[in-house]
């Protein structure tokens, strides 16, 4: 048995992140088949779990490493996580924010663009050749349009800014206001749909945001509304969303997220009026690296002593008394 601390990880890492961290720590990978059989061998050992999403680590995980000091989570959105569970076991969890801000923001910038002026329709209707017959139809446009924003955090504060010289009213909803940003805020989503014409959804997934945006809030939106979603599938009340497209309720949507990735409802692809992403937001080579670094770096200051650098708000550092 090597005296490098034991790590588990519960999906494929990045090759980058294997070597760094195999040069550290042992490490385990939660096999797909057969996991009690392989947690009863290495389970009582584990000090860190790194996780991409795939297995939630959840209660019946964590009381199953009863060594486990620290969870690092590739990716600022941790609801695969039960960071609740893991506090309430002294178990730090940490994430990845800020170092793809930047990235998603331009994503989100660029589903929006492509979704109100139709963007993938175009590139499709050229390489059927049916340009040479008559020209493309007119799209809709952001022109006339008020963009409302559901989260504004890191991402969507980065999002509202790169909006701003599109010189379009720029609105918010939240649970609390931000201070010191221009734009108005509605204590009510419903509200706040009534009045845009744009949603952009970038808050966190997990039990307080689930379906969040319900059928009100997509008739709220209007018929002539758009519906970006960046955050999570599970914040969007999907079947509603397919039947409102399909009646004509709301007019698109912009989706890079799904409430059970990577299966997509066949109903969403098979309509004209959605632009489909699979979860690409923060999926270039720098972002990615960067988010693998960080994670990397959270568990080697971790087991070096010093303590997270990113712990999530549920397990802040240093612990509360
Ligand atoms: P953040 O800085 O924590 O911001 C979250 C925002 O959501 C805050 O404004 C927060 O304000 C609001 N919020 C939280 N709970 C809410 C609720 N119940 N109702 C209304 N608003 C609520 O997070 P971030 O770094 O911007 O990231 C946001 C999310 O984006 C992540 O959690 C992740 O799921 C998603 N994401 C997706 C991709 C992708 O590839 N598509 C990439 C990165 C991140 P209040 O607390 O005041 O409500
Ligand atoms: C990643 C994300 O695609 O950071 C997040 O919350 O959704 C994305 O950056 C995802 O975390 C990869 O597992």
């Amino acid at each position: 048995m090597s005296n490098k601390p034991d790590l588990l990880t519960t999906g494929p890492l990045m090759p980058f992140m294997d070597e760094d961290l195999g040069a550290a720590f042992a490490l385990h990978r939660l096999p797909k088949e057969g996991r009690d059989a392989f947690l009863a061998t290495v389970g009582s050992r584990v000090r860190a779990v790194a996780t991409a999403g795939g297995a939630p680590v959840n209660g019946e995980l964590l009381a199953k490493l009863p060594k486990l000091e620290i969870v690092a989570n590739f990716g600022v959105g941790y609801d695969s996580v039960d960071a609740k569970a893991a506090a309430a076991r002294g178990v730090v969890v940490t994430n990845t924010p800020d170092v793809l801000t930047d990235e998603v923001a331009d994503l989100a910038v660029a589903l929006l663009l492509a979704t109100v002026r139709e963007l993938p329709q175009a590139d499709r209707y050229l390489r059927a050749g049916k340009w040479r017959e008559r020209p493309f139809r007119f799209s809709t446009t952001l022109r006339d349009r008020t963009i409302g924003v559901l989260g504004l955090g890191r991402i969507g504060r980065a999002i509202a800014r790169r909006l701003e010289p599109f010189g379009r009213p720029i609105v918010y909803h939240s649970r609390n206001p931000v201070p010191g940003v221009p734009w108005k805020h509605y204590p009510d989503l419903i509200a706040m749909a009534r009045d845009a014409d744009v949603l952009i959804v970038i808050a966190p997934g997990g039990p307080a945001t689930k379906n969040i945006v319900n059928r009100a809030v997509l008739e709220a939106l209007g018929p002539n509304g758009i519906l970006i979603n960046v955050a999570r599938g599970s914040l969007v009340d999907e079947p509603a969303l397919i039947e409102a497209l399909r009646d004509k309720k709301i007019l698109a949507a912009g989706l890079d997220v799904f409430a059970d990735e990577p299966r997509v409802p066949q109903a969403l692809i098979e309509m004209d009026n959605v632009v489909l992403l699979p979860h690409v937001g923060s999926a270039t080579h720098l972002t990615r690296r960067a988010m693998g670094q960080l994670v990397i770096d959270n568990l080697k200051s971790w087991i070096a002593g010093k303590g997270p650098l990113t712990p999530v708000p549920e397990t802040p550092w240093p612990r509360r008394k």
